[in-house]
């Protein structure tokens, strides 16, 4: 992956940039212009039997698998798609072999859809343990492992979290978490496609993410990737024709599951999802999420200059280990932020309020004058 094309070019992919400083990724991330295309041909090709094309749909599945793996530093033989991140959370802690008496540890503050399917297990004898933040207001290390004892059997995070962008540090947490025979699960949605995952021989044992925000992929589609091994201790709560090895006309149903990840497979996939994210992958991964790491930090970067002299704050973490392409900013009052946000919009500059004040969330194709769009349309504080 290497990033060949100036901004301007990604621009292009997408026309609303003449009329919008869109800084709302964290949000939604919009179709680029061939996605647009894509999904509209897949449409039509679907309005008429001639033009039904399997081995088209195979390509397309297969592509998506490879383009995902290669975002995660996964194997493309370990990726299985759904409906949503709760969907695939749900997936993974359904999937061990719970006994009366185990233990999960969630930081507090976490996305929802991270924690109900375990506390959904409460009937089942697992209790959720909530780790508070350290005197930073942030998920730490140390206090995850103050939390694991010999019950724990998983830890639960996001790896960039949905408030202020603080990027965990999934290497740390996965070999901590691997010594200790502890199944790490992560919520990527907010980081596959725009920051570097390495997932295989990291210690964690699954990313999860929806595809509607980094992966500009619309709402529907979402991925888990295993690391290599991890579906030998993670079993399918759900069974469908896709799962096994049989053909779907075979009435013996022997229960023998794939020995891929295409196990959690169930029935028919939402191939007109998987069409907008085979093609946004294509250009997710031309720009690399190095390449956008940087980017963006440089951005975040300008931002928080601008907006630090107009008197605001900057909430999130610029700690090079920690930032992400997500930052939250604050006038010091919630209220009035929410009020900047809509004043924001009504000057087409799209961000969004959340718990730590107004988040703003860039990615490869916005440029310095979306930033300075922003800093021009901030009321003084
Ligand atoms: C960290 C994180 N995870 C997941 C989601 C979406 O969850 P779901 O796919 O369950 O709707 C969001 C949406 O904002 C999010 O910020």
């Amino acid at each position: 992956m290497a990033q060949t094309v100036g901004v301007q070019a990604y621009r292009d992919e997408f026309p609303m940039t003449s009329e919008w400083a869109y800084l709302n990724h964290a949000a939604h991330g919009p179709f680029p212009a061939r996605t647009v295309k894509a999904v509209q041909d897949y449409a039509a090709s679907w309005a008429s039997p001639s033009d039904f094309d399997d081995s088209r749909n195979e390509e397309i599945i297969t592509g998506a698998r490879v383009g995902i793996a290669e975002l995660a530093g996964g194997s493309p033989s370990m990726v299985t798609f759904n409906g949503s991140l709760a969907e695939g959370m749900n997936l993974l802690a359904n999937g061990i072999d719970w006994k009366d008496g185990d233990n999960v540890l969630i930081p507090v503050e976490e996305f929802p859809s991270v924690v109900y399917p375990f506390l959904n297990l409460e009937y089942r004898g697992v209790t959720v343990r909530f780790v508070e933040k350290n005197a930073a207001g942030h998920t730490d290390i140390g206090l995850i492992e103050a939390a694991m004892d010999d019950r724990t059997r998983a830890v639960a995070l996001s790896h960039v979290e949905f408030m202020d962008g603080y990027k965990n540090d999934l290497k740390a947490l996965g070999s901590l978490c691997q010594s200790r025979g502890i199944e790490l699960f992560v919520d990527a949605t907010q980081s596959l496609g725009a920051q570097l995952i390495d997932l295989n021989g990291s210690g964690v044992t699954a990313v999860a993410a929806h595809g509607y925000k980094w992966l500009l992929a619309s709402f529907g589609i979402a991925v888990v990737v295993f690391a290599e091994g991890a579906i030998e201790r993670i079993r399918p709560t759900y069974a469908g024709r896709m799962s096994v090895d049989a053909s779907w006309e075979d009435s013996e149903y022997k229960l023998n599951f794939k020995s891929t990840a295409e196990r959690y497979q169930t029935g028919g996939m939402n191939i007109i999802g998987l069409t907008a994210l085979h093609s946004s992958l294509s250009l997710v991964r031309e720009v690399s999420p190095e390449w956008n790491a940087r980017h963006t930090a440089g951005l975040i970067d300008r931002l928080a200059a601008g907006v630090t002299e107009s008197g605001y704050t900057v909430v999130s973490t610029l700690d090079p280990q920690y930032r992400s392409q997500i930052v939250a900013i604050t006038s010091g009052d919630l209220k009035r932020d929410g009020e900047i946000v809509e004043e924001l919009e009504k000057r087409n500059v799209a961000v969004t309020l959340r718990g730590r004040g107004i988040r703003i969330s860039p990615y490869f194709y916005n440029s310095n004058e979306d930033i300075d769009r922003l800093l021009e349309a901030l009321p003084p504080k």
